[in-house]
């Protein structure tokens, strides 16, 4: 029987999607920004980070962790997620926007580079090369599921600190609102 979450983008892209997407905003994030906008970004970068991690504790890792529990690579992917969390909440309590803040989320991006860099070259590869494409697909459903009960309570937050955030730069305001598009088209498809 034909199923609608064959259609999804699969699990592995949403990831690298959701990757380019924070790297993107820690690139808007300059040390001579307006404190406004520093603030704005921080705030898109920590939610997209919360809810990534998120959605790859509870949609991806456990499937990863059956295929093989032993690996490195997954086995340190939940404690990297923790530290992450931890710089996150400094991030939020700190309510300055100085060169102590600057430090603090430049050593969360130096964090998210790497553990970005083992998903991409290690975790999603080996996936791709484990799943077929329909169950790829059908864990993509699952996530977009997910997301959309994680981000609904943070919606307003999220649009208004991404215009603010990415205001500078006419390029990456595009680039995000064509990702935010594509997100909106692939759910009403699949909600009508
Ligand atoms: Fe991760
Ligand atoms: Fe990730």
């Amino acid at each position: 029987m034909f199923k609608l979450s064959k259609l999804s983008p699969s699990i592995t892209d949403m990831i690298r999607l959701d990757h380019t997407h924070v790297m993107l905003s820690f690139h808007q994030y300059t040390a001579d920004a307006k404190p406004r906008v520093k603030k704005a970004l921080t705030e898109t970068i920590c939610t997209a980070l919360e809810i990534h991690a998120a959605l790859e504790e509870e949609c991806f890792y456990p499937v990863m962790r059956e295929l093989d529990s032993a690996d490195s690579v997954i086995q340190k992917s939940v404690p990297e997620h923790n530290e992450m969390r931890q710089l996150i909440a400094a991030l939020r309590a700190d309510k300055t926007t100085g060169a102590e803040h600057d430090r603090v989320l430049l050593e969360l991006m130096q964090k998210v580079i790497h553990h970005v860099a083992d998903e991409e070259t290690v975790l999603l590869p080996r996936a791709e090369r484990l799943l077929d494409k329909d169950r790829l697909s059908e864990l993509g459903a699952q996530m977009t599921r997910r997301r959309l009960q994680l981000a609904a309570p943070k919606a307003g937050t999220l649009v208004a600190s991404s215009v603010i955030g990415f205001s500078g730069s006419t390029t990456a305001l595009v680039l995000a609102a064509a990702g935010g598009l594509l997100a909106g088209r692939y759910l009403s498809s699949r909600t009508s």
